[in-house]
């Protein structure tokens, strides 16, 4: 077995343990605290809209993946000689830094004693690794936004740990792959401290051999895709020989894709039966537990034959995500898959989410608070209203009277022609067709449906705004009136125009369509959550899901020891608390 690297530090680097700061400011912090990201400001549109497109690029044709079959492969990280054994699994980490030192103020606690729905208490203990199941960085991946989100805060929870470090391991979701991966393999694969945590990993998937006979193995499925050559070796060539019959083995991968699978996907669970069917159960051993973050909530999935566990866990300080929409049961691997080889189905029930489906359903609500929540997407509609508007004014039948007169004295007939003149028309044509891609379905019908609908609404809604504004400062005098509707159009349309957009989110969840926007408009903080794993020396494996209902703020701290965190709280500290009852899963019959 591998005992691992050596754990030597690198001179100077951001990301070892310091003394403590004199000062909350950035130059003493050797970071920036971070809001959360407001996904739906103009610059992460575009941003967004830039990274899918490159991502198919360096998706195809340059995977970075290949590039590590030049590191040493390793082995698996050897704990068997512990008797019992703790982890903790986070994901979805690194948005805003109120919620990231929320969570990982309460990861970095050596002891908690976690209160169950029940009412009664459960002992806990800081995992001896932490995982991190992907996204450890937003909105995209580059060593500074690491620092500023995820060192940074998870420095300042634990600068040193009390006793030997924690180990981390971290599996790369989507976010960490934006850059093709050169951040990520900076931060977790160089046997660096992040804080008290100390990176241990050499590539961006690894295998732990745990104690009582449980495996952890972390894979790396890059853009929900294949996994690549080298890391089908190391899983089928060298890890794979090394179970035996009656092992356990846990499997964290960076999409829950037993949900996709079921909700329009009906090949991403691929991988997974893949590494099941051909690798796990030629041996005698089983994947107990499939745990993946992503989606930013809890949701626990069982086996109805069995003790099988799917489990999302998303909730390291990402915006939260609803869970109304998940499906009550699934079939894994769906029958709609085109695996040929595929293994036979199995049905899963939904046992728990948090938030639960009524919260969930309750919250959607919220998104009417949009415009306030996302001052610069107003600002982004109004611009587009300006646009239109004025393509529509352009377009009007002059007559001698110019463009005052006729607003004056415009009927909607008129003002329509004036929409479906030539700019007019090939801007409602273009926005019909970009409303059409931001409908997230793989439902054509529904897509072009629901995103004509949307577009139609914001046509009408800036054919209505130019009359109104026109009728109501219609005694002004000629520039002060077109500077009016000018202003009118930038500013009351794109409010109005906001509120549509919210009203379309809305409308578009019963369909089951942009459910992730109308969750991330409102970049809603709470109801953080994490998984904790105890593998008991009886060689049961025990599930604590965690909940943090409420994020709490920070200040700096000053006074402290060495071990104790730069942040105190503001008001109350994180009262973390079980989601529900822990899940134990017995050994299986050697
Ligand atoms: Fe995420």
């Amino acid at each position: 077995m591998d005992p691992g690297p050596s754990t030597g530090h690198t001179p100077g680097d951001t990301m070892t343990s310091r003394s403590r700061p004199r000062s909350g400011l950035p130059t003493d912090l050797g970071f920036t605290p971070q809001p959360m990201v407001e996904w739906l400001s103009p610059r992460e549109l575009l941003n967004a809209w830039l990274r899918v497109a490159l991502s198919s690029v360096f998706g195809a044709y340059a995977d970075k993946r290949e590039l590590q079959g030049m590191q040493p492969l390793g082995d698996a990280l050897d704990y068997s000689h512990h008797e019992e054994f703790w982890i903790d699994y986070v994901a979805d980490v690194a948005d805003g830094f109120d919620a990231t030192m929320t969570v990982a103020t309460v990861l970095a606690r050596p002891e908690w004693s976690l209160e169950g729905p029940d009412g009664i208490s459960h002992p806990t203990r800081r995992g001896d690794v932490l995982i991190m199941g992907g996204d450890q960085v937003y909105p995209s991946a580059d060593f500074r936004n690491y620092r500023n989100r995820l060192i940074g805060p998870y420095r300042s929870a634990m600068p040193a740990p009390s006793g030997p470090s924690p180990h981390l391991f971290a599996i790369p979701g989507n976010h960490d792959w934006y850059d093709g991966l050169t951040a990520f393999l900076r931060v977790f694969c160089q046997n660096e401290q992040i804080g008290g945590w100390q990176t241990r990993q050499r590539r961006s998937y690894f295998a732990l051999q745990l104690p009582q006979r449980w495996w952890l193995w972390g894979i790396d499925i890059q853009f929900e895709s294949y996994l690549d050559p080298s890391q089908l070796y190391y899983f089928r060539d060298v890890i794979g020989p090394q179970l035996e019959a009656g092992d356990s083995v846990i499997l964290c991968s960076a999409k829950p894709s037993w949900i996709d699978s079921n909700t329009g996907e009906p090949d991403a669970y691929e991988n997974i039966d893949l590494l099941a069917r051909d690798i796990v159960a030629p041996r005698g051993a089983v994947i107990r537990l499939v745990i993946a973050g992503d989606k930013h909530h809890y949701a626990r999935y069982s086996a109805v034959d069995g003790d099988a566990q799917r489990i999302t866990s998303g909730g390291g300080g990402a915006y939260l995500a609803g869970t109304h929409q998940l499906p009550r049961s699934l079939e894994i691997p769906p029958k709609e898959s085109t695996d040929i080889d595929r293994s036979p189905p199995a049905t899963y029930k939904l046992a728990k989410a948090y938030p639960s489906q009524a919260t969930s359903r309750r919250l959607r609500a919220g998104v009417l608070r949009l415009p306030w929540q996302n001052g610069s997407f107003w600002g982004l509609v109004g611009f587009f209203y300006l646009v239109i508007g004025w393509s529509v004014i352009l377009g009007l039948r002059l007559t001698d009277e110019g463009f005052a007169d006729m607003l004056r004295t415009m009927s909607w007939s008129q003002l329509l022609g004036g929409l479906l003149a030539p700019v007019g028309f090939v801007m409602a044509i273009g926005l019909i067709t970009g409303l059409a891609f931001f409908t997230q379905t793989s439902n054509v019908v529904i897509r072009w449906v629901l995103g004509t609908g949307h577009a139609l609404a914001h046509l009408v809604l800036v054919l209505v705004t130019i009359f109104f504004a026109a009728r109501v400062m219609g005694d002004l005098d000629d520039n002060l009136l077109l500077i009016g509707v000018t202003l009118v159009l930038g500013s009351i349309g794109g409010l109005l125009g906001s509120w549509l957009v919210a009203v379309y989110l809305l409308i578009a969840d019963l369909f089951r369509c942009n459910t992730n926007e109308l969750f991330a408009a409102q970049h809603i903080e709470g109801y953080n959550n994490f998984v904790r794993f105890h593998i008991s020396p009886d060689g049961s494996l025990t599930l604590h899901p965690v909940k943090i209902q409420k994020v709490v703020r920070w200040q700096f701290s000053p006074e402290g020891g060495a071990q104790d965190p730069w942040f105190a709280p503001v008001g109350s500290p994180p009262q973390p608390k079980l989601i529900e009852e822990p899940i134990r899963i017995e050994p299986l019959d050697r």
